[in-house]
């Protein structure tokens, strides 16, 4: 998950609600093992539902606010994917940004904890590198927190390797690391 530092929650501004605590929030069904899924576009369309699950994957703090969201989804250079349920609700999300000299930057990929293991992340991944491949990206980057042995894992799974330690980056201390692929 990258960090985007200007963009500062202002939620609490705006008199919106906040989003749901943690415990509200995991509550949910853990669906059959054979359930379907469908790939759609991530649009503004769906930004709430986006911000809430973002809030239900990122627990440590680091969930992006609506703001952030808000410029994520209406950039000219935005990538996004979700994975909805048979019932249009959203299990997963991936939202890139096309940078310059072709490459593309994954800011952030995350599946509700209750759709985990079944290669969702694996899926939306390949998607938003098609997705980048198709718009002339051959180099795509992403930051995972040093201490997320999972998410790290399925980089290396799809063939992303560490090319950098960013001793501080997140935060509340922590450090990151930048993880490269070449899908030239
Ligand atoms: C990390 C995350 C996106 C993985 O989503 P997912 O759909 O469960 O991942 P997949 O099913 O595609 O997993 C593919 C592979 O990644 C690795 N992996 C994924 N989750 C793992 C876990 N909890 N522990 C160990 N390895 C894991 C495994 O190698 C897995 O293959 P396997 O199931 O055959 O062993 C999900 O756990 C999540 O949303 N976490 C919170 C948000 C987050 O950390 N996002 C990444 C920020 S950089």
């Amino acid at each position: 998950m990258a960090v985007l530092k200007k963009f500062r929650p202002r939620w609490w501004l705006n008199g919106r609600q906040s989003p749901q605590t943690e415990s509200q929030a995991n509550i949910a069904l853990v669906p059959p093992i054979n359930a379907r899924y469908d790939l759609r576009p991530l649009t503004i369309s769906q930004i709430d539902e986006c911000w809430r699950l973002d809030q239900r994957c990122f627990v440590d703090g680091e969930a992006y606010s609506r703001d952030t969201f808000e410029y994520l989804l209406t950039a000219p250079e935005s990538v996004s994917y979700r994975v909805v349920t048979q019932n249009s609700a959203m299990a997963g999300f991936v939202i890139g940004l096309l940078e310059p000299d072709h490459t593309g930057h994954i800011t952030t990929v995350g599946i509700a904890p209750e759709h985990r293991r079944r290669r969702l992340a694996s899926f939306l991944m390949e998607r938003i590198e098609d997705g980048f491949r198709r718009r002339d990206v051959r180099i795509v980057r992403l930051e995972v927190r040093a201490s997320n042995v999972s998410a790290q894992k399925l980089y290396l799974s799809l063939g992303y390797s560490v090319t950098q330690r960013l001793p501080k980056y997140y935060s509340n201390g922590g450090d990151g690391l930048l993880m490269i692929k070449s899908i030239g």
